[in-house]
């Protein structure tokens, strides 16, 4: 039994304002070809059969993703969160509901917010780190060789010498660090010792849960009840009572940062984590002046910003660095570099309510 889990639930903040609470990144369509959670789906296909795909979203998305995902996803397959308590939830309660409702099985893990070119040399890795996780009792990581000393990513040493090198390398691996200071991600990038994790993890149900068991055990006898009741008339209430009291951690800081059984393959694919406006570069090339314009727009002298409108005209004059974004009930204006920041703006408003 081969399933892929989609990690669906988190609030993309740092794409405000086009990204909201209630339409999250993973739900546009940002790169003009589908919905990022479908482009995700659509991805695996020939490796993961598309209805062994499960989703885990949260309440106040799952309207909306039912009635645009992909036509393959079995409603009964989407588990839906009553509040967000970070991925080392969401991956255990799907983890605990595929083993409950299949026994142990192979679990896919992926995020629902990247962006990957050559989709052959990606789907031949995830099918070779499927048959090493088959194999072995090991979190399968894929690393992607780090280009810039990011912030919002984690790191992972490996030793040199691979465990294996055909189809794919393979590692073991030293030390996984999950967003480094700047500092620190500056010498990782300088060691070449070190890859960036693109948040895929591939492993058995049992496997996973068994780490679960030993580094977030709290969090592990906390859900355990949930699982009981899964299918059950008592499971909505259960879920509703127990989920908001769950410990709210990522599974890189609470299980990969302590786990010694990590190994990583190396991806050799085209890969970018949309994470904030400053990333659209990747999907998009800019324009001979630098900029990247998606708006409705006039503009002089103005240079390497990126523009994205919602059709009333944007102009701008001796612009330079900017990134400007127009949905028509809000407006963003942040120089390029505060792009991380944009996720601040956000708390700012929620804290005015
Ligand atoms: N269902 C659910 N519930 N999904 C969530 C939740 C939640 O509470 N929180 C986050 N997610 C989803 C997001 O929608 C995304 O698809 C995925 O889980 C990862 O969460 P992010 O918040 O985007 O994590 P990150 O980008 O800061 O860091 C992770 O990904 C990086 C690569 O993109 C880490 O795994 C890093 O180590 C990694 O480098
Ligand atoms: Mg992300």
């Amino acid at each position: 039994n081969k399933f892929a889990t989609i990690l669906a639930g988190g609030g993309g903040t740092r794409f405000w304002p086009l990204s909201r609470q209630e339409v999250p990144k993973q739900l546009l369509n940002i790169s003009g070809n589908d919905i990022m959670l479908n482009d995700t789906i659509e991805r695996f296909k020939g490796i993961i059969p598309q209805e062994n795909t499960v989703i885990v979203t949260n309440r106040s998305q799952a309207v909306l993703l039912e009635s645009i995902m992909h036509s393959s996803v079995l409603k009964h397959n989407i588990l839906i969160e009553p509040a967000a308590r970070n991925t080392a939830a969401s991956i255990l309660f799907a983890a605990l509901s595929i083993e409950k409702s299949h026994g142990d099985s192979l679990m896919v893990v992926l995020p629902s917010d990247h962006y990957i070119t050559d989709e052959e040399q990606f789907r031949l890795t995830l099918d070779e780190a499927c048959t090493v996780a088959m194999e072995t009792d090991k979190i399968v990581t894929i690393g992607i060789k780090p280009t810039f000393p990011s912030t919002g990513y984690g790191y992972i040493a490996y030793n040199q010498h691979p465990i294996a090198s055909n189809p794919v390398a393979i590692y073991d691996v030293e030390e996984f660090v999950e967003k480094p200071s700047f500092q620190k991600a500056q010498g990782y990038l300088s060691s070449g010792n070190y890859l960036w994790n693109s948040g895929m993890f591939i492993w058995k149900t049992s496997v996973i849960i068994d780490n679960y068991k030993r580094y977030l055990p709290r969090l592990y006898k906390t859900m355990l009840p949930i699982s009981e009741y899964l299918g059950t008339e008592q499971e909505e209430e259960v879920i509703n009572r127990i989920y908001p009291t769950l410990q709210s951690i990522s599974i890189d800081y609470g299980i990969l940062e302590r786990s010694d059984e990590v190994i990583v393959l190396s991806g050799q694919f085209g890969w970018n984590d949309i994470g904030s406006w400053d990333a659209l570069g990747a999907i998009f090339p800019p324009d001979e002046s630098g900029n990247i314009i998606k708006a409705n727009h006039i503009g002089i002298d103005t240079r390497n910003s990126i523009i994205y409108g919602n059709g009333r005209l944007i102009t701008t004059i001796g612009v330079d660095g900017f990134i400007i974004a127009d949905t028509g009930d809000a407006l963003l204006i942040c120089p390029k570099e505060k792009a991380q920041s944009v996720k601040e703006i956000v708390d700012l408003l929620k804290e005015k309510g």
